[in-house]
């Protein structure tokens, strides 16, 4: 079995790195990095450099492989170092946005793309990506994070859109968009403050609870949005 975790640097990613290995023993492990590479090392594990806004380093990427069972893209942001998720329209900018964009919705397109062939080849392919219960249009109720919301928004269509693909050429697949609960990572980490009692996960225990789903979902779940405790969550 070969599994590819991108964006296996953060702090979802490198837990589900750590699950993957932990979950299937006999499986070749694949993770992409992008600014630091860990130092954690397995002998089943490879470390790739990418950055997923170039559409070539997807497609150099691809071509190391001939065939992947998981896919699982991991990347995303939802702030920078000198610029937050806005709290109003003044507050929004085109770069900001469109940063949003090529970092949380692009990527997963591009990697649909390179890598379609090679999950083909597999028996039960899976091709999931991150994406955040924000990203619900029908769940939006407090408004704000427009760029965050409105990439994770237009993510989902791009999953909901391959997944449609997918049962015209691609039938044993399974594509979905996953929401991981609010994690205790670098991401939401200026975010936390108002977070319920409990409600804060580790990164561990959601990389346990999205590998235990991608395991039990078939192809007849394909195109959907679901949480962490499998949840289906309104588009
Ligand atoms: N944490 C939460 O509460 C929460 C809630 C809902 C949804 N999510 C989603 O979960 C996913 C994982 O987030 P996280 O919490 O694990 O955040 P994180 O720790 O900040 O990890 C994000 C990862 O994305 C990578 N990345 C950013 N730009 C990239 C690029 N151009 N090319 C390649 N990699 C790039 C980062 O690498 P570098 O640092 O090297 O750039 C980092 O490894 C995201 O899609 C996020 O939106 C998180």
């Amino acid at each position: 079995m070969q599994i590819l975790i991108v964006g296996g640097s953060g702090g979802i990613g490198f837990a589900m790195v750590h699950e993957v290995l932990n979950a299937f023993p006999t499986a070749e492990v694949h993770a992409t990095y992008h600014r630091h590479r860990p130092i954690f090392q397995n002998r089943r594990l490879q470390w790739h450099a990418l950055d997923v806004t170039k559409e070539p380093e997807i497609e150099a990427l691809s071509e190391r492989f001939i065939e992947v069972d998981w896919l699982v893209n991991c990347v995303g942001m939802l702030h920078t170092s000198v610029k937050g998720p806005e709290k109003n329209l003044a507050a929004t900018d085109s770069e900001f946005f469109l940063a949003n964009l090529s970092v949380n919705t692009l990527p997963t397109l591009m990697l649909a793309k390179y890598f379609t062939p090679k999950l083909k080849r597999a028996e039960a392919p899976k091709l999931a990506t991150i994406s955040a219960k924000v990203g619900s249009i029908e769940d939006n109720r407090l408004g704000g994070w427009y760029s965050y919301r409105a990439s994770k928004a237009a993510l989902n269509m791009l999953l909901k859109t391959i997944a449609i693909e997918w049962q015209r050429t691609l039938k044993h697949g399974t594509v979905v968009a996953l929401h991981p609960g609010t994690t205790d990572t670098a991401l939401s980490q200026p975010f936390q403050a108002n977070v319920p009692e409990g409600k804060l996960f580790e990164p561990t225990r959601v990389a346990r609870d999205l590998v235990e789903l991608l395991k039990t979902m078939t192809p007849k779940q394909s195109g959907g949005f679901l949480a962490y405790d499998g949840q289906e969550l309104p588009w």
